[in-house]
C-alpha cells in the first residue's frame, strides 16, 4: 500500500540498520536498492549482534520478505557466506529472499582491480572497501556487466562471460600487469551459484509493485550515505551508486507514487571512513575520544572512522536531495560525557557564507561556523520516553531539528531495539 525509504544523511555509518530494524516490525518487504557488500549494517537484538552486508536486516523478522533490488551489485561469495552464517543462527534465508534478475554480479576480478588500483594510487586513493564495487558499477555502465539473469542459462552465460573476459583480461594484463582470469573456473562457480539462487530470482520490480498494489508495505533500505552519493556526494571520494531517493526508485523499480516517507538517518555527530573532505572533523585526542566513545570502527573493513561534530550544512543538503520527511537521530547517548557540544551551523569560503553545501562536493578552503550548547553529563541509555531525557539533551535535539528544517521523529539512545524513542 505504501513504501517507506531510509537513507543516510552523512557519510554512511549513521546507524541506519538499527532504525531499519526498528521500523521493519511493521513491514512486509525490506529491499536493498544500491551498493553491495561494501555496506556493513549492524543490528543488536536481545544482546546478540548481527552484521549484514548484502542481505537486508529485515530477515530477522520471520514474516518479512527481503529483496535485493536491481540496483544492487551482488557478490556471490559474500552472499553465500552471509546466507550460511545466518543459517547457523537458525535464520532461513532461502524461503524469504528474492533477488532481481537484473542485479549485476561482482566478479572476483572486480575485487582484484579495486584493490590493485587502491594500492597503487598513492595520494590519489579513494579509501574504498576494496569489495570491487566501483569496478562492477563501471562495467555495468560500460555495458560489459554480468547479471543474475545470465546465470540461469548455461549457453548465455558462456557467451556473455567469454565476451566480458576478453575485455577484462586485456585490461588485467596490459593495463594492470596482473594475471589473466581463467574462464573455466569462473564459469563453473557462476553456474553453480546461479543454480543455488534460482528459486529466489524474480522480476523484482513487478513483484514489489504487485505487493504494493495488494496492500503490502515495503521498506527501502539505503546503504552508505548522501555524502557518498555518486552525484550528490564529495566526488571523487564517494561510492559508485546513487545512495539517495532517486537511487531508491531506479534501484528497486517501484512506482514512485507509493513512496510516502523518507527517513533520513543522522548520527548526533559525524563519522567518515576512507579519504575525502570532512569539514567538522576532530583531530588528535579530540577525534580519538569521540571514536572510542562511539566505537567507531568499520563493520566491513574494521578501519577506524574519522569523527567530528554534527554538520548542519551536510544534513540540509541531504534533506533537499532526498526530500526527507523526517529524521531519526542516532547515537545521541555517545555525547553524554561532554560538558559542551559543538554544532557546525554553516560553511564559509574566503570569509563569505555559502548558501548551500557545494554541489561539486569540493570542500577545499571551507571554514565552519560553530554554535555551542551545554551537554547533559548523564547516562541516557535507559531512557524510554522523550519527556524523561535531560533538558539539555532535548534542547540539543530541538536545536538540530530547527537548524536542519526537518522534524526529528526518532531518537536512538543505544544499540538495541529497545533503545529507541519515538517522538510525537
Ligand atoms: P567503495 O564503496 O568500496 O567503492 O568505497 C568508496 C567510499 O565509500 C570509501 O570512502 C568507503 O570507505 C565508503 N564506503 C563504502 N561503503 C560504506 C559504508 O557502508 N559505510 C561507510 N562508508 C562506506
Amino acid at each position: 500500500m505504501s513504501a517507506a525509504l531510509v537513507v543516510g544523511t552523512q557519510w554512511g555509518d549513521e546507524g541506519k540498520a538499527k532504525v531499519i530494524d526498528y521500523l521493519s516490525a511493521q513491514i512486509d518487504c525490506i529491499v536493498r536498492y544500491q551498493g553491495g557488500a561494501n555496506a556493513g549494517h549492524t543490528v543488536v537484538v536481545d544482546g546478540e549482534t548481527y552484521i549484514f552486508h548484502l542481505i537486508p536486516s529485515g530477515i530477522l523478522y520471520p514474516n518479512a520478505t527481503c529483496v535485493i533490488g536491481n540496483g544492487v551489485v551482488l557478490d556471490p561469495g559474500a552472499f553465500s557466506d552471509e546466507m550460511e552464517a545466518l543459517k547457523k543462527r537458525n535464520i532461513d534465508v532461502m524461503g524469504r529472499m528474492v533477488i532481481s534478475d537484473a542485479c549485476h554480479i561482482v566478479l572476483p576480478l572486480h575485487r582484484i582491480i579495486d584493490a590493485h588500483r587502491e594500492n597503487s594510487a598513492g595520494s590519489k586513493k579513494i579509501g574504498t572497501t576494496k569489495r570491487g564495487i566501483g569496478i562492477c558499477y563501471g562495467d555495468k555502465t560500460m555495458r560489459i556487466g554480468l547479471r543474475v539473469g545470465d546465470l540461469s542459462h548455461a549457453n548465455k552465460l558462456r557467451d556473455r562471460l567469454g565476451h566480458i573476459l576478453e575485455i577484462k583480461n586485456h585490461e588485467l594484463v596490459n593495463l594492470y600487469k596482473l594475471p589473466e582470469v581463467s574462464f573455466n573456473e569462473l564459469y563453473d562457480s557462476l553456474l553453480k551459484f546461479g543454480e543455488t539462487i534460482r528459486p529466489m530470482v524474480k522480476n523484482t520490480s513487478f513483484y514489489l509493485n504487485e505487493k504494493l498494489a495488494s496492500g503490502k508495505t515495503v521498506l527501502l533500505e539505503g546503504a552508505q550515505g548522501t555524502g557518498l552519493d555518486i552525484d550528490f556526494g564529495t566526488y571523487p571520494y564517494v561510492t559508485s551508486s546513487n545512495t539517495t531517493t532517486g537511487g531508491a526508485i531506479a534501484g528497486s523499480g517501484i512506482d514512485f507514487r507509493y513512496l510516502k516517507t523518507v527517513t533520513g538517518i543522522s548520527k548526533a555527530y559525524v563519522s567518515r571512513v576512507g579519504e575525502g573532505p570532512f569539514p567538522t572533523e576532530l583531530f588528535g585526542a579530540d577525534g580519538d575520544k569521540l571514536r572510542e566513545l562511539g566505537h567507531e570502527y568499520g563493520a566491513t573493513t574494521g578501519r577506524p572512522r574519522r569523527c567530528g561534530w554534527f554538520d548542519v550544512e551536510l544534513v540540509r543538503h541531504a534533506a533537499r536531495v532526498n526530500g526527507l520527511t523526517e529524521i531519526a537521530l542516532t547515537k545521541i547517548d555517545v555525547l553524554s560525557p561532554y560538558d559542551t557540544l559543538k554544532i557546525g551551523v554553516g560553511y564559509k569560503r574566503d570569509g563569505v557564507k555559502l548558501p548551500a553545501f557545494p554541489s561539486d562536493g569540493d570542500l577545499d578552503g571551507i571554514t565552519v561556523e560553530y554554535e555551542e550548547m551545554p551537554g547533559w553529563k548523564s547516562e541516557i541509555g535507559h531512557v524510554l520516553k522523550y519527556a524523561d531525557l535531560p533538558k539539555a539533551c532535548c534542547n540539543y535535539i530541538k536545536r538540530l531539528e530547527e537548524l536542519c528544517g526537518v522534524p526529528i521523529k526518532i531518537v536512538s539512545v543505544g544499540p538495541g531495539r529497545e533503545h529507541t524513542i519515538a517522538l510525537a
